[in-house]
């Protein structure tokens, strides 16, 4: 497995305490790129109540690593997942770049978007049961895109995640400056081990940015958490 692994009793509470010390660790504007899933939603809720202190929110420009196709106001967007959990909570940012899906060209739109902005300081992901990431579904066409896309659009050819996706690639991922990827609870703990074991099968396998840091919790290191 590439990358630092930190086991902690709480990935929320850790993953907020990360994004307070890199935020403040840079002064310069700091780019976040956000998450789906019910691990994330908790991660923002544990932030925004983190960021009654010590976060200049008016520093920060918000990118999404990956998204369904679906309106913004749709209970199962990315987008409204952070805006409910956070950006509602810490008044106004920067810059909020959402992935729209509502034109044709959306994934072409959003990748030369990122492609013309520095690279992204902070990508949180997340880790599935199935070892995806963002929406780097096993066996879906966004594993092998040409190493020059950025983001690109996807579907899981095996039906287990809803929705068509707008998906940050492998390339776009590691053109981030760091990674995190948050995992909490049981149902992690085999894709997680195939991950600590290097099973390319399992798309998380190959994130390998420089400065890469999974935050995963005793349930989804099992057997496997001696500490
Ligand atoms: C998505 C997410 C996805 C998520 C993992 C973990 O759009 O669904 O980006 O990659 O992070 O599936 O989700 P849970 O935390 O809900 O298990």
């Amino acid at each position: 497995m590439n990358g630092s692994l930190v086991v902690v009793d709480d990935v929320a509470a850790a993953f907020a305490q990360l994004v307070v010390d890199r935020t403040a660790a840079s002064k310069a504007p700091f780019s976040l790129a956000f998450s789906g899933g019910s691990t994330a939603r908790e991660c923002y809720e544990h932030l925004a109540h983190e960021a009654e202190s010590p976060i200049d929110w008016t520093r920060i420009d918000a990118w999404w690593g990956d998204e369904r196709c679906v309106p913004l106001e749709d209970p199962d967007s990315n987008y409204r997942l952070v805006e409910e959990s956070l950006l509602s909570k810490v008044g106004p940012l920067a810059s909020v770049h959402p992935m729209r899906s509502d034109v044709s060209d959306a994934a072409d739109l959003y990748d030369r978007l990122v492609r013309s902005a520095p690279p992204i300081d902070l990508i949180h992901l997340g880790l599935g049961p199935d070892g995806h990431t963002a929406s780097l579904f096993p066996g879906s066409e966004a594993l092998n895109a040409p190493v020059h896309r950025f983001v690109v659009s996807n579907v899981d050819p095996l039906g287990h995640n809803p929705h068509a996706r707008l998906t940050f690639t492998f390339a776009g991922i590691a053109n981030c400056r760091s990674a995190v990827v948050t995992v909490a609870g049981a149902s992690k703990t085999e894709a997680l081990h195939r991950v600590l074991d290097g099973d390319l099968s399992a798309p998380a396998a190959h994130l390998a940015n420089e400065d890469l840091i999974w935050l995963v919790d005793t349930e989804a290191m099992g057997s496997r958490s001696a500490r």
